[in-house]
């Protein structure tokens, strides 16, 4: 196998720096390699695509992956350092988009991308994506991306050990997740594990306990700026997340997203939520379901699925476009999706994924998909701008300390009447 070439942030930006100095004919100059930027740097992510990049490897033999990752989850640093890159016209051959909000408002609307129908099209794989998932990668009748999974946000990660060791079950409701909680609390267990060094984790949560609150049609017409973050029912969201903090670490504040996952694997807490990323790093650190981890949809959510997909694209003026358009196209093609997703903890966003290369987790979220309501995550950029998402980052940095569930919804509000659709 070829030698990959790893580069961080520190090489994209010297490779800026030269490029610029070089010249942008000579940038454009197609070479034998491909850059991807993703920030797929955690176990089981990483993993995932690199499955993916010996696919590649395979059907390509002589073109060098470039892999060009910024660590940081939910895209916490990579983002800005793209932005930097497509602003200054250095953009890597493909990237990691959240298809939705995120894919089409900041990129494709600024004409940024081209569009790559033909991509499907030539493949013959138009009819192998769910209309629904082409819908969000589309703008005005074109597709911009290739996703390359779906991810479920609302998963309740939980310690079978210590519910088994107090005989609990683990949490259907919000009221069933305080009962428990208290028991854990009680017996000196932080409950609820919360990894929010970077904040978008507790903004993930969030949308599960909103969710839970609203059911799926005024949460959606929450995101469409239909309803107002004091509605009775959003209020008690808010009053329960508040509530929710009571059970947390202490250490919440230093703590990574994957870790506080790792937390419930280990037996430190008792429950989590996190998106099902999450499972691909228990797959990568030997965690057994069942044994050290089992899940449940977010108290209050069950049949209620909020799902959020990564996508690659192709940027105007990528350096290497043939190559580009080559990996795309693995990244729609069965072989490419189900080398990836059993790995990364997703499920194929194809129709046609073979179940019998997923686990028993993967396999329930694949009929979860199929039968429940599909709603989309705020926290990964399918349901709002990046411009909102930051504002209601923001936000949280400060709710999750003050607590102050009136001040947040004045905040909330106001950012959603600057951010919302009109
Ligand atoms: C999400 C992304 C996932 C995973 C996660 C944690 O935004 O869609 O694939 O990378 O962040 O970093």
């Amino acid at each position: 196998m070829k030698k990959r070439i790893m580069v961080g942030l520190l090489v994209a930006l010297m490779a800026t720096t030269m490029i610029f100095a070089q010249g942008a004919a000579e940038a454009k100059a197609e070479s034998n390699t491909l850059e991807i930027f993703s920030w797929w740097t955690a176990g089981g992510e990483a993993d995932g695509l690199e499955a993916m990049y010996n696919e590649f490897d395979r059907q390509y033999p002589g073109i060098e992956i470039i892999n060009a990752t910024v660590a940081g989850g939910a895209g916490t640093n990579a983002k800005a350092v793209l932005a930097t890159r497509m602003q200054g016209g250095n953009p890597p051959d493909s990237f990691q988009v959240h298809a939705g909000h995120e894919l089409i408002d900041t990129w494709v609307v600024s004409g940024f991308m081209e569009p790559i129908t033909f991509v499907l099209e030539d493949a013959g794989y138009m009819d192998k994506f769910p209309a629904d998932v082409i819908d969000i990668i589309s703008y005005e009748g074109e597709v911009y991306s290739i996703p390359v999974n779906i991810h479920r946000s609302n998963v309740m990660w939980y310690s079978p050990k210590l519910f088994a060791q107090f005989n609990l079950q683990p949490p259907k409701t919000m009221a069933d997740f305080f009962r428990v909680a208290e028991v854990f609390k009680a017996n000196g267990i932080p409950a609820l594990a919360l990894g929010d060094n970077e904040i978008w984790a507790a903004t993930h949560l969030l949308e599960s306990v909103i969710l839970a609150h609203t059911g799926p049609d005024k949460y959606n017409a929450l995101w469409e700026g239909k309803v107002k973050w004091n509605d009775a029912q959003v209020r008690s969201a808010l009053n329960d997340f508040a509530k929710m903090m009571g059970y947390i670490n202490r250490d919440h504040a230093a703590l990574a997203n994957m870790d506080a996952a790792g937390y419930v694997a280990e037996g430190k807490a008792a429950m989590n939520v996190m998106g099902d990323w999450a499972a691909g790093y228990y797959y990568s650190q030997g965690f057994e379901q069942g044994e050290d981890w089992d899940w449940v949809p977010t108290p209050g959510t069950s049949g209620n699925f909020i799902m959020l997909s990564d996508s690659f694209g192709l940027p105007k003026n990528a350096p290497n476009r043939d190559n580009v358009i080559k990996w795309l196209t693995l990244c729609a093609s069965q072989e490419g999706q189900d080398a990836f997703n059993p790995i990364k903890g997703s499920i194929p966003a194809r129709i046609d994924g073979d179940r019998s290369k997923y686990d028993r987790y993967l396999n329930a979220a694949m009929d979860d998909f199929a039968s429940d309501a599909i709603v989309p995550s705020v926290a990964h950029g399918a349901a709002i701008s990046e411009p909102w998402l930051t504002r209601i980052n923001d936000i949280m940095s400060v709710f999750v300390t003050d607590l102050d569930v009136d001040k947040a919804i004045t905040e909330f509000q106001a950012a959603a009447d600057r951010y919302a659709p009109k």
